[in-house]
């Protein structure tokens, strides 16, 4: 069913606020797709907490670490720079990636600030353009409802209500293939919508086979 001729992997990233599910999501995906033999597949998220600069933003978020707005956005964006040549490696060489948070959360998040907007996309330029977003879309009180809300940085009512503000700019969606999934329904009819966009993705893929963009 799935053409064993797919040129390269399909970069697929889940964004969203906290608690919006995203892991939940994403993993389901990957396992879906791993059972049903579609090729290599890796997960990986964003920050990435185990690099040297992945261990300063983990300190950031619990409030270990201060820093100023601007240096740690640039940290997050650095972050993803590390993993952008063995994504782009892995793209190339069959692998499909998917991705917990990208450029996108980066982006709103540090908007949601009060930094700039154009500001805060512009270190992210250059780096691997995913094939389609799926943005898990909750009520910020949604969030704030489910276990382990409030442990980190960033993790209060006011910030995420800033931050699903920052999520609705055209400047996010407009680079992407964007799909907008509504994040509180059960985890199987999410699952279900996750895989009709994924499939409509594919297809465009094989249809219109291109290189991996840049953002
Ligand atoms: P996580 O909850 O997915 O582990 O992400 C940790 C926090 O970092 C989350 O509140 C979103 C935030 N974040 C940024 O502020 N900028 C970024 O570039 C990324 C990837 C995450
Ligand atoms: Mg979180």
């Amino acid at each position: 069913k799935w053409g064993a001729a797919q040129a390269r992997g399909l970069f697929l990233v889940f964004e969203g606020l906290d608690r919006s599910g995203k892991s939940t999501q994403s993993k389901k995906l990957e396992a879906h797709l791993q059972k049903v033999g579609y090729g290599k597949v890796k997960w990986m998220c964003f920050p990435n907490r185990k690099t040297a600069i992945g261990t300063a933003i983990d300190l950031y978020l619990r409030r270990q670490l201060e820093l100023p707005d601007e240096a740690v956005h640039r940290l997050f964006s650095a972050n993803r720079w590390e993993m952008a040549k063995s994504i782009v490696e892995d793209l190339k060489a069959g692998t499909t990636i998917i991705c917990d948070r990208y450029a996108f959360s980066g982006v709103a998040y540090s908007a949601a600030k009060g930094l700039d907007f154009t500001w805060c996309q512009s270190p992210d330029r250059g780096l691997p353009c995913p094939d389609g977003i799926f943005f898990l879309y909750i009520d910020e009180k949604v969030g704030a409802s489910r276990a382990n809300f409030g442990d980190e940085r960033y993790e209060n009512a006011e910030m995420q209500a800033e931050v699903r503000n920052q999520f609705k700019d055209p400047r996010l969606r407009a680079q992407v293939n964007w799909h907008d999934v509504d994040g509180a329904r059960d985890k199987e009819a999410i699952h279900a919508e996750i895989l009709r966009a994924f499939e409509a993705i594919r297809q465009e893929d094989q249809e219109n086979r291109h290189p991996v963009q840049r953002l």
